[in-house]
């Protein structure tokens, strides 16, 4: 049944994939804001294929440590914050936030050897950070977390605040969205119309200017669209393998910009599964009552959660993929890898390839052709492209 010979058809491209790593990745990652887990009860956290337990001493001040008790298991995250100390629902030993077993209510004394694993914190702007390094290093001093310039400012909003459980994907498939242009136009809704990526020491950055999408705004609602946002510009830098600062601007069609900071976050569960959390906050607008403000920000929020939730219908079904089939308008997939790779490693191992500087900016040029009549075919037809984008396969326009 090879007829064919003569014909030049290419091979069928084969998915390639290792599975996913088998170790963590080593930096600060956040655990969400810190006033949650201060309320002096034992918080469980499953991340990094263990199980922790978070909690504030009497001083309020929080600690992480490995949940399961040296004495004979116990599960610190059922137990019982006492003083400073976290107590053992089992027998009542006391582990102290430096993971040393301070106090056995019972004993004479405290054996020697009685310390558990504790985790370097960091809080900072209203969130809690741990460090996760496989190798048991401390974190460097120039492996940072910026500040955020508009956190706990009376001019911005507070933090609205998200958080989801991602089953069935390795948290690669998110920091891959750093470099995929062409996503944000059919799984976020945004226009991208600049788009370009830095790479350098342990950030990796996206600029992204796009438009607004005038197939968002539903028919019949045109009387709102001063209110819709004719573009943004975002400036998004990973800090590490798990946290990104997004400074993004909206520009409105009265000339108003309105500045905001959007957290973009992620710790893994296990290999297979990892928790996604971001934050908003938003710049008052002049005259803009605190009550508005925080609801402008709740409202940018749902909608960065809209987007979310589609990448998250993706992450479920699609399949891990180490050898992308990339066109010219796609961004530098491998290279973010390879930038991504230098928190897999052992510090001693991290190449210079993964660390030096790197630039490269997409040609938008045929895209923008392409989403403008995408829009166009949407507005006349009297679809949104929240609707177009719920139609089945197989019936797109
Ligand atoms: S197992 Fe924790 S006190 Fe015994
Ligand atoms: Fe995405």
């Amino acid at each position: 049944m090879t007829g064919t010979e003569t014909t030049h058809e290419p091979e069928v491209r084969a998915i390639e994939s290792d599975g996913a790593p088998a170790r963590y990745a080593r930096g600060w990652h956040c655990l969400g804001l810190e006033k949650d887990f201060a309320d002096r009860e034992p918080h469980q956290v499953l991340a990094f294929g263990q199980k922790l337990v978070v909690f504030a001493g009497s001083d309020g001040v929080v600690h992480v440590l490995d949940a399961f008790c040296r004495h004979m298991g116990g599960d610190l995250s059922q137990g019982t914050v006492k003083g400073d100390e976290i107590a053992c629902p089992f027998h009542d030993w006391r582990w102290g936030g430096d993971g040393r077993c301070k106090q056995i209510p019972y004993a004479r004394r405290v054996p020697l050897r009685a310390r558990t694993a504790s985790w370097p914190t960091l809080v900072q702007d209203g969130m809690l950070f741990i460090w996760n390094d496989p190798e048991g290093k401390a974190p460097p001093a120039d492996v940072t977390i910026p500040r955020i310039p508009g956190v706990e400012d009376p001019e911005w909003t507070d933090w609205v605040w998200y958080t989801t459980v991602i089953e069935g994907a390795n948290c690669r498939e998110i920091v891959d969205n750093v470099v995929d242009m062409a996503h944000f136009f059919y799984v976020h809704y945004s226009f991208p119309t600049y788009f370009k990526n830095v790479f350098e020491g342990h950030t990796a950055t996206q600029f992204m200017n796009g438009v607004g999408r005038e197939d968002l705004v539903r028919p019949g609602s045109s009387g709102r669209k001063s209110q819709h946002a004719t573009g943004n510009s975002s400036v998004a830098t990973y800090h590490g393998p798990s946290f990104m600062i997004d400074d993004l601007v909206y520009h409105y069609a009265d000339g108003v910009d309105v500045p905001s900071t959007l957290i973009n976050c992620h710790y893994p569960i296990d290999g297979n599964s990892f928790v996604l959390q971001y934050g908003v906050i938003v710049k008052k607008l002049p005259g803009l009552a605190d009550e508005q403000a925080d609801a402008m920000a709740r409202k940018m929020g749902d909608f960065i959660r809209l987007g979310f939730e589609q990448d998250v219908e993706i992450w479920r079904t699609k399949a891990r993929i180490d050898n992308p089939l990339l066109c010219e308008e796609d961004g530098p997939v491998y290279q973010l890898r390879r930038w991504y790779e230098q928190f897999y490693v052992d510090a001693a191992e991290v190449q210079p390839e993964m660390t030096e500087r790197f630039e490269f900016e997409i040609d938008t040029t045929r895209p923008t052709e392409a989403w403008k009549r995408e829009v166009e075919e949407n507005i006349a037809a009297g679809r949104t492209a929240l609707s177009a984008a719920r139609k089945p396969a197989g019936q797109h326009a």
